[in-house]
């Protein structure tokens, strides 16, 4: 199958390439800027950009499924673009006649006031399903590997501990998640596509186990070798792990921002993507953290 993977520069993208190339399917890259794309070798890439339309046509003529994988979180008006792009994307999509679109977008309950950037990413699905193809949405937690921007900023900030360090918290960093690896989330993304049952479905995606942000930063800190203590205190304001956080990592401040406010939301999957439809082995969070470090 010919199809088209946007964010291929990404992330995500970046890993999924790769296993879609492994798994038999033809692939096409957008990227807005050519030149920086290293990914492997027997891909078409096409410059172009999600916001101006008219840009990416080539992209996805003759593809008949398409990724989306994007997003514009380092900037400050993010919900606006993202939105801009996803609309564009979907028209263009539609003109081509592309069959099917896998889109991953963020987990978190509606009912409970998501944080403005799961709101962005849920408000995605919304355009994104206004396209004339089946739209299979998968929604994830934090995705452990190495380069993603949540665990670059756990990873990062571990790493510039001491040795043994005690640490006041935030409260909300009691909060549950479901971090998945990334190889997983890549073989869910690889499996959906294969999986016609999926088509026009939303799942959950998420690793064996639920812990607390607290938890997970417990464990990063203890794979890379730090003993930490911490003490999550109600009256900490966020705007002091913010600070901190952008002092101690390369992170942009604005994606620091969107990730300390999304604390307060449960990301735990609760609708989960069928083993029997994708099989998928669930990583260890532990293992995922070690192969992230590694990498
Ligand atoms: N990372 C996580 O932990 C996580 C967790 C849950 C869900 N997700 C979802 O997974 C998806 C991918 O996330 P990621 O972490 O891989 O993102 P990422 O590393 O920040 O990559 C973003 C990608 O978006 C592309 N992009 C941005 N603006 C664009 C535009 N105007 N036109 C064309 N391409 C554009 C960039 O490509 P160029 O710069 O090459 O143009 C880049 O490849 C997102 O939908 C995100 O919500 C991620």
């Amino acid at each position: 199958m010919r199809v088209l993977v946007t964010g291929a520069t990404g992330f995500i993208g970046g890993r999924l390439l790769p296993a879609l190339r492994a798994a038999g399917h033809d692939c096409v890259v957008l990227t807005r800027d050519a030149a920086r794309y290293d990914g492997p070798d027997g891909v078409d890439v096409v410059e172009g950009d999600l916001l101006e339309p008219g840009s990416f046509d080539s992209a996805v003529e003759d593809c008949t499924a398409a990724y989306y994988l994007v997003h514009s979180m380092e900037s400050p008006d993010f919900e606006a673009r993202d939105r801009r792009a996803a609309r564009n994307f979907a028209r263009a999509a539609s003109a081509a006649a592309l069959s099917r679109v896998v889109y991953l977008g963020g987990l978190g309950e509606e009912s409970e006031g998501l944080s403005p950037h799961l709101q962005s990413r849920r408000a995605l699905e919304g355009v994104l399903r206004d396209g004339d193809y089946d739209l299979t949405v998968l929604r994830a937690a934090v995705v452990l590997g190495a380069g993603g921007a949540s665990f670059e900023l756990l990873r990062q900030f571990v790493e510039r501990l001491p040795q043994f360090a005690a640490l006041p918290l935030p409260a909300a960093v009691r909060t549950n998640c479901q971090p998945i690896a990334l190889d997983d989330a890549v073989a869910s993304l690889v499996g959906v596509l294969d999986a016609s049952e999926t088509r026009g479905e939303t799942y959950d995606i998420g690793g064996p186990e639920v812990l607390t942000y607290e938890q997970l930063l417990r464990r990063v800190a203890r794979a890379a070798g730090r003993t930490l203590m911490t003490m999550p205190v109600p009256w900490l304001p966020r705007s002091t792990a913010t600070y901190c956080l952008d002092r101690m990592t390369g992170i942009p401040t604005v994606m620091i921002a969107s990730l300390i406010e999304g604390l307060d939301n449960t990301v735990v999957v609760r609708n989960e993507c069928p083993r029997d439809l994708v099989p998928v082995d669930r990583t260890p969070v532990t293992v995922a953290i070690r192969r992230a470090l590694a990498e």
